[in-house]
């Protein structure tokens, strides 16, 4: 009996942690707990590349030169801009001799900013520390060339 209610135990932590795992909340504007979330909640290596931009690519100025970009599955799955609430994209920025030299991403946080997208954009140095974050103009201003495309470049909704 006591056996029967240890496994009734365990399998229902089991659920309970899965389930946990599932609706573990998207995590808000802010860098820090974004870059806990790509890292270690659902490291983004894991993440698929848009099936339309695979692999290590090259890439522009003030990018790096070679870039590997990644999406979640809410980016993943949003048909048509803009792109689902909760998508997270991140690019990978290598030197031409594929060292890692930034990480920058754009989070797709609701009500955040209205005017340019609901887009959070954020540069971190290979090693997590926060280089810009929040509504940068330079960001904005240069994605803006694709508002069209919810200002993403790598990409082409159908
Ligand atoms: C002068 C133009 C320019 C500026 C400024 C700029 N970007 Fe980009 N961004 C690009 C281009 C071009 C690409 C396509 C990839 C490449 O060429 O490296 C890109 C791609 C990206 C991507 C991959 C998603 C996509 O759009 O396909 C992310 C994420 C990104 N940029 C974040 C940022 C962040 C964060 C900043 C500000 C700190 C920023 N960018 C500033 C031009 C710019």
């Amino acid at each position: 009996m006591k056996k029967k209610l240890g496994i009734v135990v365990v399998v229902s932590m089991v659920l309970l942690f899965g389930v946990g795992i599932c609706f573990a909340e998207m995590p808000s504007a802010d860098p820090a707990a974004i870059w806990t979330y790509i890292s270690k909640t659902s490291p983004y290596h894991q993440w698929q590349n848009w099936p339309d931009h695979q692999g290590i690519q090259k890439g522009h100025s003030p990018h790096g030169m070679l870039h590997q970009v990644f999406v979640n599955q809410a980016g993943l799955s949003s048909a048509k801009p803009p792109a689902a609430y909760g998508t997270m994209i991140v690019k990978d920025n290598f030197n031409k001799k594929k060292e890692l030299k930034a990480i920058t991403a754009m989070v797709k946080v609701k009500g955040y900013n209205p005017a340019a997208g609901d887009w959070f954009w954020v540069k971190y140095s290979p090693t997590g520390k926060v280089d810009k974050a929040g509504k940068p103009q330079g960001c904005i201003g240069c994605h803006a060339a694709r508002e069209r495309n919810d200002f993403i470049l790598l990409h082409e909704f159908k």
